[in-house]
């Protein structure tokens, strides 16, 4: 028994106090395992093998000679796989991807369809059987254009409501001295964690036990539960490290596929994607085709406002790419219209990519309102002045906080915008044209109820367990801040747990929601453990532990508007004779609520602003009609901006506590990427005079 001491004298605060990664040095020596490279004994090796036709039906899978192939264990397909429940909606409120359904049935519905396993002793040889395997198709006409004004489009509502509209437009638009009246293109978009996705299932006297790569290990375990019909109590999925996840890292063919085969062969089974095969099986950013109108008064009020955005889907799966959704925050007029609408091709289901839908529509929105800017002679910073709203233009509900104005004030502070010359085309140094632009982001900021259980241990030390997931973000750490604070104590003598189903529900690393989320339940259980702990309790060997379930206190949360904000600038230099641009500089500045790690924050926030830039200027995954598939569908082939093309990067923030948030949390996930393509698309206007609106601005374009 040992006597603990809390509470009594009070720590300086670590929420707000920059601190490193704890796993941080078993990250960089090595000794931090991810799920393809735990060792497992008797462990055997999964290679999917993915279709070649954009659309048909699978005839014959010729497995005799591969099984013949060195190592090989079994090939399953549609013709021998176990039946799978795909009939379920998943703890993030859809029905799983079919594509991570696997075999059961002969269609193919896009190229890059998983149509087999192949399932080996080591990896080279599953790869080799699988590149060897035969597998015939009945082909059909496919079709993968995607373009605007197509008539099979349709109103998708996603998380969010299709359409919405009030007031009239043509009598806004018809009112209105000055119209902007715009088209704006985005590629269609590939996100590629560092670690490919990757599973080891395995079945551990009667439960199954997976360890994985995602975003949410309830999530994924739940699927699994359903999929396999297993009571949920029997399912463990552990997720320890995961290098990355923006959006795809759910329930996918590597976890389905592994679990399919342990249980065919009753032996641990490893499936891991390759680069290429993430290309189809681990979602995408959909191309957009957006349509924005503004009409405005002279003074730059806004009179109408117009954003209809379309996506594309696939033929087994509908997701929508909900682009106009970040008007009904940003601006609102008398007459707001906006829509979101999808066609469905024979292509692999798009699915959320680092803000998903804020990303593409910001950079229209934000273009359209540059051009407004332009054609009224009003600093595009002071016509987002004048179109503040009060409340929620479409919900009319008032803001929890908006202090995007303060982030327009501070970054015009330090990039000097009040020296710009707002004429394009006005700086030249030799063979570069020198330009600047800025845009307004934002993202929603919620809660989604989580648990968490937090104990007192023996030896003075404090133990949280909680199934986070620290996709890179910092999570971990951001929890031991959290947790210390509410137990008024140094984070040294905090041990955070993560990852690990058997903790229970607990939001996903997603939605910007994870650490605000998860944070309220640790702080929830740390404050009541801390008030049990008074001078001189007792502690047993096991422990004290507290849990704790935030559903009705994130149900009681009030009905408004809860967005982070942020103004985003950069400085292009475009060389005119070979058309490249160049960012100079980007800066950021953000109000998202009590920033709890200065560090990670920032690192997160700029992570979005570099990807912001790649967006503008590099990133297009291109489709070829003939066959469906992508070019170049690998890390050759889809251009992302490396370090030669990434300048000084600036983050900062305004203070903008939550006052609802128990810790003041709001959420910096995904707000870097919003509205940073469009303040270097502005730069680049105001660099040379000409807009661009599609993207990526590629040197052909800008010549
Ligand atoms: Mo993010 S697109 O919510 O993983």
């Amino acid at each position: 028994m040992t006597t603990l001491t809390t509470g009594t004298s009070a720590p300086p605060a670590s929420v707000g106090t920059a601190h490193t990664r704890v796993e941080g040095r078993d990250k960089v020596t090595g000794a931090a395992r991810y799920a393809g490279e735990i060792p497992f004994a008797d462990l055997a090796h999964g290679w999917l093998v993915l279709s070649t036709v954009a659309r048909g039906r699978i005839v014959s899978v010729e497995t005799d000679a591969v099984l013949e192939m060195p190592g090989v264990l079994t090939v399953l397909h549609h013709g021998n796989a176990p039946r799978v429940n795909g009939d379920f909606i998943s703890m993030m409120g859809t029905p799983p991807d079919p594509a991570s359904v696997l075999f059961q049935h002969d269609r193919v519905p896009f190229l890059g369809w998983p149509v087999a396993l192949v399932v080996a002793e080591t990896s080279e040889q599953a790869r080799e059987a699988a590149e060897a395997l035969v597998v015939h198709y009945e082909k059909e006409p496919h079709d993968v254009a995607f373009s605007p004004g197509r008539p099979d489009a349709y109103p998708l509502e996603g998380h969010m409501p299709a359409e919405t509209e009030k007031g009239d437009q043509a009598a806004g638009l018809a009112d209105s001295a000055v119209v902007v009246d715009a088209e704006y293109h985005t590629p269609e978009e590939h996100h590629n964690p560092m670690e490919p996705h990757a599973a080891t299932a395995r079945w551990d006297g009667g439960r199954l036990d997976v360890v994985d790569s995602n975003q949410g290990s309830g999530w994924v375990a739940g699927d699994l539960a359903q999929l396999f019909s297993l009571d949920p109590g029997s399912v463990r999925v552990r997720s320890e490290h995961v290098g990355g996840g923006f959006g795809s890292k759910g329930t996918r063919a590597n976890q389905v596929g592994a679990v399919l085969a342990a249980t065919v062969l009753q032996r641990p089974v490893r499936v891991v994607m390759t680069r290429r095969q993430m290309f189809s099986l681990a979602g995408y950013r959909s191309p957009t085709a957006q349509r924005v109108r503004l009409g405005a008064d002279a003074d730059g009020r806004l009179r109408a406002l117009d954003h209809s955005a379309l996506s594309q889907t696939s033929s087994v799966h509908e997701f929508v790419e909900p682009s106009a959704g970040v008007a009904r925050v940003m601006y609102d007029a008398e007459a707001h219209r906006t829509s979101n609408q999808v066609v469905r091709l024979d292509v692999p289901t798009p699915t959320w990519m680092r803000a998903p839908g804020e990303a593409p529509g910001s950079f229209a929105l934000e273009s359209a309102l540059d051009e407004l800017a332009e054609k009224c002679g009003i600093d595009p910073i002071e016509l987002r002045a004048r179109n503040e709203p009060e409340r929620g233009p479409v919900s009319g509900m008032p803001f929890s906080t908006r202090n995007l104005l303060a982030c327009f004030r501070e970054g015009a502070h330090r990039f000097d915008w009040a020296d710009r010359d707002p004429r394009p085309r006005q700086r030249r140094e030799g063979r570069w044209l020198i330009g600047t632009g800025t845009a307004a982001a934002s993202f929603p900021s919620g809660a989604m109820p989580s648990t968490a259980a937090v104990t007192a241990e023996a030896d003075g030390t404090f133990t949280v367990r909680i199934a986070a997931a620290d996709i890179g973000t910092g999570a971990r750490t951001a929890l031991t801040l959290v947790a210390a604070d509410a137990l008024e104590t140094a984070p040294e003598r905090v041990r955070v747990r993560i990852g690990n189903s058997d903790f229970g529900p607990a939001m996903i690393a997603g939605g910007s929601m994870g650490t605000r989320s998860w944070s309220w339940a640790v702080t929830a259980a740390a404050r009541e453990l801390r008030e049990r702990l008074i001078p001189g309790t007792e502690v047993p060997p096991e422990g004290i532990t507290i849990r704790s379930d935030t559903s009705e206190a994130v149900a009681a949360l009030a009905q408004k508007e809860r967005h982070s904000f942020g103004a985003q600038f950069a400085e292009v230099a475009v060389d005119v004779a070979t058309g490249e641009v160049r960012v100079r500089r980007m800066l950021g500045i953000f109000a998202t609520g009590r920033v709890v790690n200065p560090l990670t924050a920032r690192n997160q926030l700029a992570g979005g602003m570099v990807w912001g830039l790649s967006m503008a200027l590099h990133e297009e995954a291109v489709r070829d009609a003939a066959s469906g598939g992508l070019y170049g569908a690998d890390l050759a082939g889809y251009h992302v901006a490396t370090h030669a093309d990434v300048p000084p990067v600036e983050v900062d923030w305004v203070s903008d506590d939550d006052p609802e948030d128990p810790v003041g949390i709001k959420g910096v996930g995904e707000i870097g990427i919003v509205g940073a393509a469009a303040a270097v698309a502005n730069a680049v206007w105001h660099a040379t005079g000409v807009r661009h609106r599609s993207l990526p601005i590629r040197p052909d374009r800008v010549l």
